[in-house]
């Protein structure tokens, strides 16, 4: 029996984070040590109100402690996205539910750091949300790069179009001082998960038809209902793209993405492309690698993945 890969989640959660956290949990090979909350999608506050129910909803929530991050991003307001997310984020799945868990003490950047130093090497940071929280953990612990074992972030897009300006995407967007300070600290394993790969893995409603829990399947199907209807107006697609859960699924299967290591830079300065993710593919900088880029990803074989996890027996019994 292998260990299981030791993780933080840092999420926003809205739909897809949720969806996210769900795929954690449910795929049984993650020992989730804690998850951070930051504002992005939604509120600091509503993003840890949201946070706990998913965890109260797998009925997971006494295992698995919640930490409070940045309230708003380093040095810019808020851009919150109720328009993709609804206005609890979470698409009102869950209005009726009575939470019961309550946050830690402990501040996210905190438990970032307290969590890798005490186990070097070993920690995998997923980053679901804008990078805010830990652009502070660094912040406050540069050694911090010397001891993660990985970073995978949700985010950037480097040969396509942004989904919140023509050119950014949403998490590098929000903050982007935070993506320039991480993607400059020189972690030695980076994994940018953008929307190149994550507009590829699409959840229709035929793939939620396959979920069997029957709780899992009712919170999926409402959640995901606003946000598949404006990817149609938007996309011409009916579907979720599961970006966070892409990110959450390379930490499973590394296999599911082609990754190609090059230097990437965040726009911090513009008028027009702020936030925009510069993949510099002909090394014309001349500066070393500071990320694995994933370029093509085995959309199929992802989903499978996603689907059979939150169909695992060992969930099949949830608050039937
Ligand atoms: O661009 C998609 C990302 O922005 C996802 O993390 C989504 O939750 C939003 O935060
Ligand atoms: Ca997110």
């Amino acid at each position: 029996m292998t260990a299981r890969k030791k993780v933080i989640l840092d999420v926003d959660t809205g739909v897809d984070d949720a969806l996210a956290i769900m795929l954690a949990v449910t795929s049984g090979e993650l020992d989730i040590l804690g998850i951070t909350t930051v504002s992005g999608n939604v509120s600091l506050d509503q993003a840890t109100l949201n946070t706990c129910k998913i965890l109260e909803l797998l009925g997971v929530s006494g295992q698995i402690p919640v930490c409070r991050g940045a309230d708003k991003p380093l040095v810019r307001d808020s851009v919150f996205e109720h328009r993709v997310h609804g206005s609890d984020g979470i698409g009102g799945a869950l209005t009726g539910m009575t939470v019961t868990k309550q946050p830690e003490a402990e501040r996210a950047e905190d438990f970032i750091i307290r969590q890798v130093l005490a186990q070097p090497g070993e920690v995998t940071l997923i980053m679901t949300a804008p990078l805010t929280n830990l652009a502070r953990a660094l912040h406050k612990c540069p050694e911090l790069t010397e001891h993660a074992a990985e970073v995978i972030v949700m985010g950037g897009v480097v040969q396509g179009f942004g989904n919140i300006t023509p050119t950014a995407e949403y998490n590098m967007y929000v903050d982007p001082e935070a993506a320039k300070l991480v993607l400059a600290a020189g972690f030695p394993r980076l994994t940018l998960v953008g929307l190149d790969v994550t507009r590829k893995a699409l959840l229709s409603a035929d793939d939620i038809a396959r979920l069997q829990n029957p709780v899992i399947r009712d919170y999926v199907e409402k959640s995901t209902a606003d946000y598949r209807k404006r990817y149609w107006e938007r996309n011409g697609v009916q579907a979720c793209a599961l970006h966070d859960p892409l990110a959450v699924g390379v930490a499973l299967n590394r296999s599911f993405v082609t990754v190609r290591d090059y230097y990437v830079d965040v726009e911090t300065r513009s008028d027009l492309c702020d936030g925009q993710t510069v993949c510099d593919f002909q090394n014309r900088l001349g500066r070393p690698a500071n990320a694995g880029v994933c370029l093509e990803v085995d959309a199929p074989a992802f989903l499978e993945c996603f689907i059979n996890s939150l169909n695992s027996n060992s969930f099949n019994s949830l608050n039937q």
